[in-house]
């Protein structure tokens, strides 16, 4: 095919020299704009395919000049937050309670650990917001047998109570139905107790619950006051519970009360200082403290 450049006579353009049929092309280039952006996206494309992972091969991948994977940014980003948290929990272990209360930052940082802290850890025996459930104290009540102040919630949670840890709180309520008192006297010791300290003087009593307890009152006198104290105060040197309030460990029941003289439970909690780090701790410590019943 023969090319001629010529310069068309209508639009003044050149031709590409191209005829068909005497039908002649116009040189009609791309865009400036459009070449150069065209280019530049090859550039980058070599870019890209240099320094991030590219080619696959058989048995893995060129990985790039950078050496970028997204898991490794997980990894870095996970490794900032642990720094991070490491940061905030050695402020908490070396500050005091007081220090950390001052500051409300960290005592916000603080109450979200402990929560979910205590979420994992404590929530199966107490509950939910430490509402308790039989047996198991319910935090949240201010009911402490063994105190509700934050270095003596963070000594309870570190040792445990009767958990066979050499600094655990111990202590143990005589077995009364092993011949130290008879059944009678149980009964009337107990009807005392239900009476006067759990409440139920009035109406709805069970008509077997005598008016005059005078000998339940004696017996208590003698047998419990050393413990629970004379008007059923509750005694936290030994982690006696308080038995003139409307929360109880093992129930509000007449039978409750003759089945803990006649043959005590013993509670057990386990210590957590094997587990928990002393900033998770204290934490928590603060968490239990804020639910409402802390000192
Ligand atoms: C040596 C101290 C001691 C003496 C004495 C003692 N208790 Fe207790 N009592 C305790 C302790 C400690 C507990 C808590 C048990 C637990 O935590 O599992 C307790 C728990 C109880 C409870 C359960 C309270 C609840 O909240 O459910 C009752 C009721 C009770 N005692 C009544 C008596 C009566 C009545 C006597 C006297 C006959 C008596 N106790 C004598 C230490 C004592
Ligand atoms: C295996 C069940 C169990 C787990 C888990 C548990 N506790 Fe306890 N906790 C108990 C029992 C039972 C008692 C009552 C012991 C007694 O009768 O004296 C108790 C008592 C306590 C007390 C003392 C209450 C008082 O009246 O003085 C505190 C505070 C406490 N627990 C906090 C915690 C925290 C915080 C955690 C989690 C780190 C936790 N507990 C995990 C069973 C448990």
């Amino acid at each position: 095919m023969p090319t001629k450049i010529e310069k068309d006579a209508i639009t003044g353009r050149e031709t590409t020299g191209h005829e068909w049929d005497g039908l002649k092309e116009l040189n009609t280039p791309l865009p400036k704009w459009w070449l150069y952006v065209f280019l530049a996206t090859i550039v980058f494309a070599i870019g890209q395919f240099v320094l991030y992972p590219s080619v696959p091969y058989f048995t893995g991948y060129f990985p790039g000049v950078l050496g970028y994977s997204q898991r490794r940014a997980v990894d870095q980003a996970v490794e900032q937050v642990i720094a991070q948290r490491k940061a905030e929990m050695d402020r908490i272990a070396a500050l005091s309670f007081a220090q950390i209360q001052a500051d409300p930052k960290l005592l916000e940082l603080a109450l979200v650990d402990g929560r979910q802290a205590f979420a994992n850890n404590c929530q199966p025996c107490h509950g939910a917001g430490g509402g308790g459930r039989p047996g198991y104290p319910a935090l949240a009540a201010g009911a402490w047998m063994w105190g509700g102040t934050l270095q003596e919630i963070q000594q309870t949670i570190t040792y445990g109570i009767r958990s066979g840890d050499a600094d655990a709180r111990n202590s143990a309520m005589p077995e009364f139905g092993a011949g130290m008192l008879t059944p009678a006297q149980i009964q009337q010791v107990a009807d005392y107790v239900w009476a006067s300290f759990y409440g139920n003087k009035d109406e709805g009593a069970p008509k077997d619950v005598p008016k005059d307890v005078a000998e339940g009152a004696k017996l208590f006198a003698d047998n419990c006051a050393v413990c629970h104290g004379a008007q059923g105060q509750g005694g936290r040197e030994v982690g006696a519970p308080r038995l003139a309030s409307q929360v109880h460990l093992y129930g509000n029941s007449r039978e409750a009360i003759v089945a803990q003289i006649t043959h005590p439970h013993m509670g057990v909690m386990p210590a957590w200082h094997a587990r928990l780090d002393p900033a998770t701790i204290k934490a928590v410590a603060l968490y239990v403290h804020s639910l409402g019943g802390g000192e």
